[in-house]
C-alpha cells in the first residue's frame, strides 16, 4: 500500500478508542444480567480472575501483532507468519467473528436507542415497579417493527462514524462520552445504595458463595472476559495497528483493562442494590436493565432528565463498540483490495443489518424457531462470545508465544516501554506461553465434559 496508513491523533487517542470500544453494552447490559443469572459475587470473582489472568496478557499480545505489523488481522497474521495459510485462517475467523458479533450487538444497540425515545415521551414517568417497566420491555421487544427499525437506524449511525475516517470519528467521539457515562453511573449507584433494603444487594455482590459455580459458569465468565474486552477476534488488534511504536503498549493495556472492568462493576453496584431494594429476583435475563433502570430514576429528583441522559449514553457507548467491530471489517477491505472505505461502509453495514434481522425477531415472531435449542440471538452470541473468542485468544496466545515467537515478540513489547521492569515483560511472556492457553483449553474440554 503506498498511502501513508492513519495513525491515532494523541497518546490517548489510542486508549480512549480501545475503551470505547471495550466498554459498551456488555459492560452495562450484559455483565449484570450474567452476574444475576449465574451467582452473584461468586461469578463476579470468577469473572475478575480470568480477566486479570487471562484477559490482560492476551490484550498485549493482541495489540502488539497489530502494532508490529500495522495492518488489519488477517494481513498481519500473514505477514508475521510468512504467509501460513493456519494463522491467516484465525484472522479470517476474527473477521467472520466480528461479522456476527456486530450483527446481534446492533440490535440491543437499537434498544438503547428505542429506551431514549421512550424516555423523552415519558413512558416510564408513573412505573412503580420493575413489573411494569418488565410488561413494556415485552411489548417492545417482540414488535418486528420497533426492533427492526431501531436496529436499522443504530447501524446507519455506526456507518455514518466509520464513513468519516478513523481518527477523527471515533477518537473526537470517546474523548467527551466516556467520563460523562462514568459520572452518571456514579449518580445511580450512590441512589441505588442510599434505597432502603439495598445492603441485600450489597451482600450479594459481596459476599461470594460457590455452590453454585458449575464448568458452564467457569466457561461464560471466560467468554464474558473475551466480550466484554473486545478480545479475540481482532478489534484490538485493529486498533492497535494505528498505535505508534513510541508509546508505551503494557501501560495502556493496563488501562483499557482497568477501566473496562470498574465500568462493569459499578453496573453491577448500579443493579443490585436497588434491584433488591424493590424486593426484585437478581435472576431476569436478559430484560434485567430494562426492568430495573427505568423505574429506578423515578426516585431521583429530576429522574426524567436523568433518564434520557442515560439511555443517550448507553446508546453511544455502545456506538463506540459497534464503530471498533465495524472497523475491522472495514480496515481489512481497505488494506487488502484498496476499495473504499466509503463503499465498503455502506456495503457492510448493509449486510450486517441483514444477518441481523433474525436475531432481532428472536425475542417476537422468531422465538419459536430454535436450533440447539437456542435462538438466533441465543445461537449467535453462544457462538461468537463462548466458543469463537476464546478461540481467537487461545491462538493469539499460541502465535505470540510459539509460533512468532517470543524472541521476537519481546523486544517488539519494549519499543516504547523501556522503562517497564523486565520482570514483569518476563511474567508476560510466560503467562502467554503457558498459562493463558492451558487455562483456555482446561475451561473449553471441562465444558464440553471431556475433563
Ligand atoms: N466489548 C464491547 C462491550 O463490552 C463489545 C465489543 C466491541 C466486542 N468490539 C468487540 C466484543 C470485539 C468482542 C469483540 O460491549
Amino acid at each position: 500500500m503506498t498511502e501513508q496508513r492513519e495513525q491515532w491523533g494523541s497518546r490517548l487517542g489510542f486508549i480512549l478508542a480501545a475503551a470505547g470500544s471495550a466498554v459498551g453494552l456488555g459492560n452495562i447490559w450484559k455483565f449484570p444480567y450474567l452476574v444475576g443469572e449465574y451467582g452473584g459475587a461468586a461469578f463476579i470473582l470468577l469473572y475478575l480472575v480470568c480477566v486479570l489472568v487471562i484477559g490482560l496478557p492476551v490484550v498485549i499480545a493482541e495489540i502488539l501483532i497489530g502494532r508490529t505489523a500495522q495492518k488489519n488481522p488477517i494481513g498481519s497474521y500473514r505477514e508475521l507468519s510468512n504467509g501460513n495459510p493456519f494463522w491467516i485462517s484465525v484472522g479470517v475467523l476474527g473477521v467472520a467473528t466480528g461479522f456476527i458479533i456486530l450483527s446481534y450487538y446492533n440490535v440491543i444497540a437499537g434498544w438503547s436507542l428505542g429506551y431514549v425515545v421512550e424516555s423523552v415521551t415519558g413512558r416510564f414517568h408513573d412505573f412503580q415497579n420493575p413489573g411494569q417497566a418488565g410488561e413494556l420491555f415485552g411489548h417492545l421487544s417482540s414488535n418486528p417493527v420497533w426492533s427492526i427499525s431501531f436496529h436499522a437506524g443504530f447501524m446507519a449511525l455506526t456507518v455514518a462514524i466509520i464513513y468519516t475516517g478513523v481518527t477523527r470519528g471515533i477518537e473526537k467521539a470517546s474523548k467527551i462520552l466516556m467520563p460523562l457515562l462514568l459520572i452518571l453511573m456514579i449518580i445511580l449507584v450512590c441512589r441505588g445504595v442510599t434505597l432502603e433494603g439495598a445492603k441485600r444487594g450489597m451482600d450479594y455482590l459481596l459476599k461470594a458463595d460457590f455452590s453454585a459455580i458449575t464448568k458452564q459458569t467457569v466457561l461464560i465468565a471466560l467468554g464474558q472476559a473475551f466480550f466484554s474486552l473486545s478480545l479475540g477476534m481482532g478489534a484490538l488488534l485493529t486498533y492497535g495497528s494505528y498505535m505508534s511504536k513510541k508509546e508505551n503498549l503494557p501501560k495502556s493495556a493496563v488501562s483499557i483493562v482497568a477501566v473496562d472492568t470498574i465500568i462493569a462493576l459499578l453496573a453491577g453496584f448500579m443493579i443490585f442494590p436497588a434491584l433488591f431494594a424493590m424486593g426484585e429476583h437478581p435472576d431476569q435475563g436478559f430484560p434485567l436493565i430494562f426492568n430495573i433502570l427505568p423505574v429506578v430514576f423515578n426516585s431521583i429528583p429530576g429522574g426524567y432528565y436523568f433518564r434520557i441522559i442515560f439511555f443517550v449514553l448507553l446508546a453511544l457507548a455502545a456506538l463506540t463498540s459497534t464503530i471498533s467491530l465495524l472497523e475491522v471489517i472495514i480496515s481489512y477491505m481497505i488494506d487488502e483490495f484498496e476499495l473504499s472505505r466509503k463503499k465498503m461502509a455502506i456495503l457492510f453495514g448493509t449486510l450486517v443489518f441483514l444477518l441481523g434481522i433474525p436475531p432481532a425477531l428472536s425475542f417476537g415472531v422468531m422465538s419459536k424457531v430454535t436450533i440447539f435449542g437456542l435462538t438466533f440471538f441465543g445461537l449467535f452470541d453462544f457462538l461468537a462470545t463462548n466458543v469463537f473468542l476464546p478461540l481467537g485468544g487461545i491462538c493469539t496466545a499460541i502465535f505470540v508465544g510459539w509460533f512468532w515467537g517470543i524472541k521476537k515478540a519481546l523486544p517488539q513489547l519494549r519499543e516504547g516501554a523501556e522503562d517497564t521492569a523486565p520482570l514483569l515483560l518476563k511474567t508476560w511472556a510466560f503467562v502467554i506461553r503457558y498459562i493463558a492457553p492451558v487455562l483456555i483449553l482446561i475451561v473449553f474440554l471441562s465444558s464440553l465434559g471431556i475433563l
